[in-house]
């Protein structure tokens, strides 16, 4: 469901046209609500005014690198969105435009169809940077040709400066650069000059004096060892940014604009012992302090002694109202019987959503949710509201706070990508074990325990966690993994202990490297670590005989088992 577009939960920046589809209470939640019945977003009161940050927009053709670039501008400190090709000149109005990036993408600008660069990219006098496909549309628009190129260039190449130009400003005559194209630029569009080439593109790279370059290659991918000099070139000698996106200027912006929106009334924040909510709770705190409740809810389902580790951060070091609700019996008792994961996951939503609205009742009268959407995450639901990509699990498909709970958004993170919230959260003074901390699923241990949840498998599930926990910090892997955790098999085997017969559970280790969860890989753990954690388990857990390690990558695996 579209927001409007003066949504006032859209607090960075503002001019904040993207929809959030549905509005998620957090992934963490794991809340496995229809799309339909969720959308706590409205029409805003008076949203607060644009702020205009300087900024760069990438028009995203479809590249599997898009989100990349527009990470890539912003580790140069220089605020970056990504708009859709046919997007309008509105898009970016709320912005201080200092540049615009035509992206890579699958097309071939003379196939049918083609997503084209609107006018505007052209008359708006800001300089564009194209790149691949971003390229061969500067060729094709402004009067130049694009032709197949004799031999796909795929891979490592090097390309040869032939002219001066800024973009390559600092760097050597011959640049190592990753290349990934079948078409090249044949003819230049008049005014603009070849200012390298490589062996397979005469025009590797062109330029004209009003400040528009094409780049054949790919600057913002790790291969391409001087990209991020190349894209730090563009913003600053091409572009004139000034440098203005810091994790201390984003804290301060943001403790303005929640000061302006929330005005006197009342938010509470649900926090899941995340980053996310951790640091949307402590920005929301910076800016109206004692107007902030936060509600945790020990669902029972978390690891050991986690609850008590977000009371003494919330509590007692950062002095956050904190309603704590021990509502474990609640939870496992809903959980009674229930074997089918995505039952599970219902059940926990409906159970924390009832949880949630009781404490919020309990408040008396309270205007805004606070909630740690990301960047990913509103890119995300504007995708699969396009592509309606397959479900695989439900916490892929959000889901939010129920209409009748009444409540505007405040949603501080929402044009953050996770490292950036991880930098707010250092300059906001979170312990850094929270910030870097591993993702844990909202269902938490449930979907960990393969078959139906007892207080008994929980308590199984979590001493051998503790081990995993134990031992990976113990060798320093735990910073080097996506996720590293135990699972509780449904299957029980024969054993030998001393002399006599054992018939217990089988505990699962899964350990996995990963960029953004999309895909995994199972992590190559040393044999010793290996040998330390199932030696534990079975020793210190009467109730283990086995120990076996998961080496499936996703896809075809998924990182949990539920
Ligand atoms: P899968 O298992 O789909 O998980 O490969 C990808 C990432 O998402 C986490 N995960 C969840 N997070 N609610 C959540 O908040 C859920 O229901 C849920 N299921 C999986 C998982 O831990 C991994 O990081």
């Amino acid at each position: 469901m579209d927001a409007p577009d003066d949504n006032p939960a859209a607090l960075l920046p503002p001019g904040a046209r993207r929809a959030s589809g549905d509005v998620e209470v957090a992934a963490y939640l794991g809340i496995a609500q229809e799309r339909e019945s969720a959308s706590p977003q409205r029409p805003p009161e008076g949203g607060p005014p644009p702020l205009k940050p300087e900024a760069v927009a990438v028009v995203d053709y479809g590249s599997q690198y898009s989100r990349l670039i527009a990470r890539r501008v912003r580790e140069q400190n220089v605020y970056c969105e990504l708009i859709p090709p046919d997007a309008p000149r509105e898009a970016v109005a709320g912005l201080d435009l200092k540049g615009v990036i035509l992206s890579g993408g699958p097309a071939s600008v003379y196939s049918g169809g083609a997503p084209l660069a609107q006018p505007w990219v052209f008359d708006s006098g800001v300089p564009v940077l194209g790149i691949c496909y971003g390229m061969q549309l500067l060729a094709h628009q402004l009067g130049g040709s694009v032709e197949p190129a004799s031999e796909r260039e795929y891979g490592f190449a090097v390309v040869r400066k032939n002219a001066p130009s800024d973009l390559f400003d600092g760097l050597d005559g011959e640049i190592g650069v990753w290349m990934s194209h079948g078409d090249r630029v044949g003819a230049l569009p008049p005014g603009f000059r070849a200012v390298a080439y490589s062996d397979n593109s005469p025009v590797a790279a062109m330029a004209n004096d009003a400040g528009m370059y094409g780049i054949q290659f790919h600057p913002e991918v790790a291969h391409t060892p001087h990209g991020a000099q190349i894209i730090r070139n563009f913003a600053y000698k091409v572009c004139g940014a000034s440098g203005s996106w810091t994790p201390g200027n984003f804290v301060a912006e943001s403790v303005r604009r929640i000061r302006e929106q929330v005005g006197r009334g009342r938010v509470i924040c649900a926090l899941s012992g995340g980053v996310d909510s951790a640091v949307t709770a402590k920005l929301v705190h910076e800016a109206v302090g004692g107007q902030l409740s936060c509600i945790f809810v020990n669902n029972g389902l978390l690891r050991r002694e986690e609850p008590e580790r977000v009371r003494a951060v919330f509590e007692r070091n950062l002095g956050l109202n904190l309603i704590y609700v021990d509502a474990a019996e609640r939870f496992v008792s809903a959980l009674r019987g229930v074997t089918d994961p995505e039952k599970k996951r219902r059940i926990i939503g409906a159970e924390f959503i009832n949880v949630f609205e009781q404490q919020a009742r309990s408040l008396g009268a309270v205007d805004f949710l606070a909630q740690g959407t990301l960047y990913p995450d509103v890119i995300e639901s504007e995708t699969s509201e396009q592509t309606a990509s397959h479900k695989i699990k439900t916490h892929h498909n959000v889901g939010g706070l129920p209409e009748r709970m009444r409540l505007r958004l405040v949603e501080p993170l929402r044009y953050l990508f996770k490292d950036e919230v991880r930098l707010a959260g250092a300059e906001l003074g979170l312990p850094p074990e929270m910030l870097y901390r591993q993702p844990f699923p909202g269902p938490g241990l449930a979907i960990r325990i393969i078959g139906e949840v007892t207080a008994e498998k929980l308590e199984i599930l979590r001493a051998a966690d503790w081990i995993v926990m134990d031992e990976i910090k113990a060798d320093g892997l735990y910073d080097k993994l996506w996720q590293s955790f135990a699972v509780l098999t449904d299957t029980r085997t024969v054993g030998v202990m001393g002399d006599q017969r054992t018939y217990q559970h089988v505990v699962a280790l899964r350990a996995v490297t990963s960029e953004d969860a999309m895909t995994a890989d199972w992590a190559r753990l040393p044999y010793d670590v290996l040998a330390r954690i199932a030696n534990r388990i079975v020793n210190e857990s009467p109730s283990v005989n086995r120990v076996v390690y998961d080496i499936t990558s996703k896809p075809p695996g998924t990182i949990e088992w539920e």
